[in-house]
């Protein structure tokens, strides 16, 4: 990044301001639950009795794990006689790694290798995704939230209700650098957690909260649990504003850079993160033929000679300079978590906005040239047909909705959808202001 004096960013997909506007919510509700009886709905507003620091939280409240989204945890390297292409740091202190995320860069040097840290490389033999060698990458506080330094709004409501970090409330801090299925350790950790806070907690069934990129994960977890162990152990599945058919704006950041933070970050930064982690790959709009998927017939880049829909990704990488990154990203497309779509078989309730301008499809008045080192301009941006959230489109929250109905009525579970207007994304979660009315209703649920 020639120029670069002194760049330092805190990107949150989930962070991006916003007012909160209420709406009149659409419901679908399915296989006939009640939720909402009276005796459990909590006001946010309604004084709260305070909890001493060794006092015990209030033995009624549900444990809850909450997943964050794309960006959100602080990530941390170990170095281990790494290689270097430009001469960076190849090897760190025992117990001190270095910090990776939130980028702190000062220098051009340092931008270079806080790229090589980042980068998720792909061997076809192993047919995974991994570090460069001598790399570890770390989650800081996993079941707490120093390593969620945007997510005091989150917890801080929850306390004053009586949760208390590490018995009642955890935070999932996780590697968001590529799909699930790369990270077993982020399972492992969950399994252990949940099954702790449920002991802890006289066998209360534990509800997960995920925002934005983050029920990608949990539904990867849930898919590698048996079904006694979810029975046993999950209260609820809260998504809030998933993206599980992915969105437009990520094929977008691939090309020409997107700025979710409104001018705050640079579009070539916003590129090669997008490139050099596996993440925008995972949040490619998905190929199907259901009207929660981006069909054959349908580009969303378009160009003077050629126009790109879901089926060309492979192409438009090529074209754009990056065919070396084509086998991570059909690796990580072939992800079966969102690929074959199971459900999670656990009682699962979705939030998600709409009626706001979303990018859908690009607009590029010149054709793509092959260079890595400089993105095609930024093209004309329309938005989403179906509207959204302001980044991710209806169909890609509601994919579940249309996929899951039939076989979580089958196993007896349920799942509830609920849609705010002009919601923006993940704020339901983030936004706890008066009339916040998701964040009320997920409550009601949960409690
Ligand atoms: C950049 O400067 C800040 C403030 O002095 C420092 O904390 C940080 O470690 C520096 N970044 C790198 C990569 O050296
Ligand atoms: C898993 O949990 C341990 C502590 O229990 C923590 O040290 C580690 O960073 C966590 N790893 C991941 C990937 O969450
Ligand atoms: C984004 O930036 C523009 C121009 O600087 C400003 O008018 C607008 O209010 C900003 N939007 C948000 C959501 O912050
Ligand atoms: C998708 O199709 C189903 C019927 O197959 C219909 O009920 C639903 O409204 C459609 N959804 C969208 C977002 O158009
Ligand atoms: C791209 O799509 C537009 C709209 O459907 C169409 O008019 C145009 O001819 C297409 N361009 C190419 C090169 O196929
Ligand atoms: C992804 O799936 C396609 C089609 O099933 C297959 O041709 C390709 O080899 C797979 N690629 C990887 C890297 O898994
Ligand atoms: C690639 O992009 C850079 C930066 O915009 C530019 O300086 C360079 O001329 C471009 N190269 C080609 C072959 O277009
Ligand atoms: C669509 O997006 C553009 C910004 O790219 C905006 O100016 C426009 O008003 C939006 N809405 C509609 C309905 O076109």
């Amino acid at each position: 990044m020639p120029g670069a004096a002194v760049v330092v960013v805190v990107v949150s997909v989930a962070a991006v301001a916003a007012v909160m506007v209420q709406g009149h919510p659409m419901l679908h509700y399915y296989s006939g639950l009640k939720h909402h009886e009276d005796d459990h709905v909590v006001s946010v507003e309604e004084p709260v009795a305070q909890t001493t620091e060794e006092g015990p939280a209030s033995n009624n409240l549900p444990p809850i794990v909450f997943v964050p989204g794309l960006t959100s945890a602080a990530l941390d390297v170990e170095l281990n006689n790494a290689p270097s292409l430009f001469g960076c740091p190849h090897t760190t202190e025992p117990g001190e790694p270095l910090r990776m995320w939130p980028a702190q860069i000062n220098s051009t040097k340092d931008y270079f290798c806080f790229l090589e840290n980042l980068k998720m490389w792909y061997d076809p033999i192993s047919n995974q995704l991994h570090n460069r060698k001598g790399e570890k990458v770390l989650v800081e506080d996993w079941g707490g939230f120093e390593g969620l330094p945007l997510f005091r709004k989150v917890y801080t409501p929850l306390v004053k209700k009586g949760y208390v970090i590490g018995k009642n409330l955890f935070g999932a801090p996780f590697d968001w650098r590529g799909p699930a299925r790369t990270f077993p350790d982020f399972f492992a950790n969950m399994t252990k957690t949940i099954e702790s806070a449920y002991a802890q907690n006289n066998n209360r069934k534990v509800a997960i909260i995920a925002a934005s990129y983050g029920p990608q994960f949990v539904l990867a977890f849930l898919h590698r649990q048996s079904q006694a162990w979810k029975d046993k152990y999950i209260h609820w599945f809260i998504a809030e504003s998933p993206v599980w058919s992915g969105c437009p704006a990520s094929l977008l950041s691939l090309v020409s850079g997107y700025d979710v933070s409104n001018g705050t970050l640079s579009l070539m930064f916003s590129r090669q993160v997008a490139m050099e982690t596996a993440s925008s790959f995972w949040l490619l709009p998905r190929a199907g033929t259901t009207n929660t998927t981006w069909g054959k017939d349908e580009p969303i880049a378009f160009t003077p000679s050629r126009n790109y829909t879901s089926s060309d990704y492979k192409q438009l990488m090529t074209d754009i300079g990056f065919g070396f990154r084509t086998p991570a990203m059909e690796y990580t497309v072939n992800d079966t978590d969102l690929k074959d779509f199971e459900h999670p078989g656990v009682n699962t309730y979705v939030t998600y906005g709409y009626n706001l301008d979303t990018p859908g499809t690009f607009v590029w008045d010149e054709d793509f040239v092959h260079n890595i080192t400089g993105a095609p301009p930024y093209p004309r941006v329309f938005n989403a047909t179906d509207t959204g959230d302001g980044i991710v489109p209806v169909r890609s929250s509601m994919r579940a909705w249309h996929a899951w109905q039939d076989d979580m009525k089958q196993a007896k579970k349920t799942l509830m959808y609920k849609g705010y207007n002009k919601q923006q994304h993940a704020l339901c979660i983030l936004s706890t202001g008066s009339g916040a009315s998701c964040w009320h209703e997920v409550f009601q649920c949960v409690w």
